[in-house]
């Protein structure tokens, strides 16, 4: 990776300001003074330093991604339609960047990336009960009734049980909240149509009790922060 990249992207700035820093020689590789923004680094190998600071390089990256309804949640798909890895820009997509479970294609909301495969492991598998809540728009209203039923563990119409999961009427008419400990495919939709009802729009607005951050805009992301991470590990 280049100097100026790498710095960047160790959050000492813009790539401008990368070069800046670079420019006014305060920056060491492997003990050299370089003045070069392209200076080939390695990443994890090479030693950066900055002022006598070393610049650790972070082997893994939690983003949270606001993604908007038509991108699927992959790397790739074989239609060549969007997916959710061509929202982020050149400052994190040098690492290889997967989601961390799935949203449907027509859903929006928290998908979180990241390239730490264990970490994924923790957030999908139902055993570490890592809560997702979802706002939903419904066809009709939901009735207490629903309410037991997903209490009770819902089974879908092919028969799949699902785990207990908590439903409670939105503010506006036809709305909900629906928390779920597991991630089957379609799953919340499936539940709704398994009590007649019908899913018209799904949001994912919490994972593991960190809420979507209210201050992104459909497309955009950030890092997690430190106090995110140790809520959802
Ligand atoms: N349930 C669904 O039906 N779809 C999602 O994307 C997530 C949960």
């Amino acid at each position: 990776m280049r100097l100026d990249k790498y710095l960047s992207n160790m959050g000492l700035g813009s790539r401008k300001d990368a070069r800046g820093i670079i420019g006014s020689g305060v920056v060491t590789v492997d003990g050299h003074v370089v003045r070069a923004a392209d200076a080939k680094i390695q990443e994890g190998v090479s030693n950066v330093q900055v002022n006598g600071q070393n610049i650790a390089y972070k082997p893994f990256v939690y983003l949270m991604l606001y993604k908007p309804a038509g991108y699927l949640s992959a790397t790739e798909d074989g239609r060549g339609g969007p997916v959710a890895t061509d929202l982020i820009g050149d400052d994190f997509n040098f690492y290889n960047l997967g989601p961390a479970g799935r949203l449907d294609k027509d859903a929006e909301g928290f998908l979180l990336l990241t390239n730490d495969g264990p970490f994924v492991h923790r957030i999908i598998t139902p055993e570490q009960h890592v809560e997702k809540q979802y706002f939903v728009r419904l066809r009709t209203s939901i009735t207490s009734e629903d309410q037991e039923a997903f209490q009770a563990g819902i089974q879908f119409k092919d028969g799949t049980l699902c785990r207990p999961a908590k439903l409670e009427a939105g503010a506006e008419p036809n709305t909900a909240f629906v928390t779920i400990h597991e991630g089957k495919f379609h799953q919340v939709k499936k539940m709704f149509l398994a009590r007649n009802n019908e899913v018209v729009y799904l949001k994912r607005i919490s994972i593991g009790g960190v809420p979507l951050d209210e201050t992104l805009q459909p497309g955009a992301y950030r890092e997690l922060t430190q106090e995110e991470m140790e809520r959802l590990l």
